[in-house]
């Protein structure tokens, strides 16, 4: 376009559009800062520090090169601006200010059975920020994923037979996301687990779920079901034990099967597959109240929660991940119960009590 053309008028829609673009060509760094101090130590450091931290201590408690140690400060100055650490005085002198851990940063680290820490190292990996090149060329070819585009294999191939480095960092990352939730459902949607003798967890990779639901309900029987190469070699005790198998093929019998992040990775036709499996699995008791649990996103309506815009974001950036590393998708409520419904289910109940996820009873 002929400089000269820009219309005075329009100067500042042009400057704003040219600083949105920008911000988006950018975003990655926000993740990618985050992985660097992640990767570096810092929320272990900071927190071993026991008090605010001035850059000079962390500069000097850090593994890093002396030639880089005047960069530090810029790392942290995203990171506390993106909320991940803050800045608090130190003493009388007002200049000296240390950085301390946010809610956020508490969550990222080591020790911490509850940390985020493995879902961020599995899922800023090269091996799953890969496919995200190969995004437009999967538009245009018949490869199921980008994942498959990238690498040769699916998603669970490449992690159990290629580099099973990446396959137990990705079970690290589902196990620990497993412990913060089943924390928050043990305390906040007992009921659903009341009147059941029996429970399996389909696609319960290596237990943690099934083991912290185990402990908390001694009276159900837990079985934690997924692909025998997962469970291979894991020894159940009391109440808990594993079993492998396909749950395309079938399902143990059970009061009631769990699904927790399984039908996203999956797509429609798929989950009713699973779902049927799921429902012949419960359906031979003879009982009432028996049912298929699933702890998935509903996704918001992007119209009417305008006030949660970061809530939404992330939601549609799972949706996209799930497009990227799998044939998956998140759903909003109206598709699941599409799914519910295609599969012989005749009705289901949301509970909001899980953050960005929700707990949907399914019954037959
Ligand atoms: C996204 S992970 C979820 C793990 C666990 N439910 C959680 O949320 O922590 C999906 C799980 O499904 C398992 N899986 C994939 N295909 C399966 C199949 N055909 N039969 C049983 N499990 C399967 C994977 O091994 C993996 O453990």
């Amino acid at each position: 376009m002929d400089v000269a053309n820009v219309n005075a008028e329009h100067v500042n829609e042009l400057l704003q559009a040219q600083a949105h673009v920008w911000n988006h060509i950018f975003n990655f760094m926000n993740s990618m800062s985050l992985k660097c101090a992640i990767d570096l130590g810092i929320p272990d450091i900071i927190q071993n520090h026991g008090k605010p931290m001035t850059v000079t201590d962390l500069v000097a408690a850090l593994p890093i090169n002396a030639t880089k140690a005047c960069s530090i400060y810029r790392l942290m100055r995203i990171l506390v601006h993106s909320g991940f650490f803050a800045q608090q005085k130190l003493g009388e002198n007002p200049q000296e200010e240390g950085y301390v851990l946010t809610n956020a940063s508490r969550l990222l680290l080591k020790g911490d059975p509850l940390s985020v820490r493995p879902l961020l190292k599995a899922i800023l990996d090269p091996v799953v920020i890969k496919p995200w090149h190969f995004l437009g060329t999967w538009f245009q070819n018949d490869d199921p994923t980008p994942f498959v585009t990238a690498h040769g294999r699916s998603f669970w191939d490449y992690g159990a037979h290629v580099d099973p480095n990446f396959g137990h960092s990705f079970k690290e990352a589902m196990a620990s996301d497993a412990r913060l939730v089943t924390n928050v459902l043990i305390h906040e949607c007992k009921e659903a687990f009341k009147g059941l003798n029996s429970l399996v967890d389909v696609g319960g990779g290596t237990g943690t779920v099934a083991k912290g639901i185990a402990d908390a309900f001694p009276q159900l029987e837990c079985t934690a079901f997924d692909l025998p190469h997962v469970v291979a070699g894991l020894q159940g005790s009391g109440n808990l034990k594993y079993v492998g198998g396909d749950m395309f093929e079938a399902v143990p019998a059970a009061d009631a099967v769990l699904l927790k992040w399984i039908l996203h990775d999956w797509n429609d036709e798929e989950c009713v597959k699973i779902l049927k499996r799921c429902k012949g699995a419960i359906s031979n008791r003879d009982k009432v109240g028996v049912k298929v649990i699933i702890i998935e996103m509903i996704l918001m309506d992007q119209k009417q929660k305008v006030n949660d815009q970061e809530s939404i974001e992330t939601q549609l950036f799972f949706d996209m991940e799930m497009m990227v590393v799998a044939t998956g998708r998140e759903r909003n409520q109206e598709e699941w119960a599409k799914l519910f419904f295609a599969a012989g289910f005749t009705d289901y109940k949301i509970t909001h009590k899980l953050g960005l996820r929700s707990l949907i009873e399914v019954y037959p």
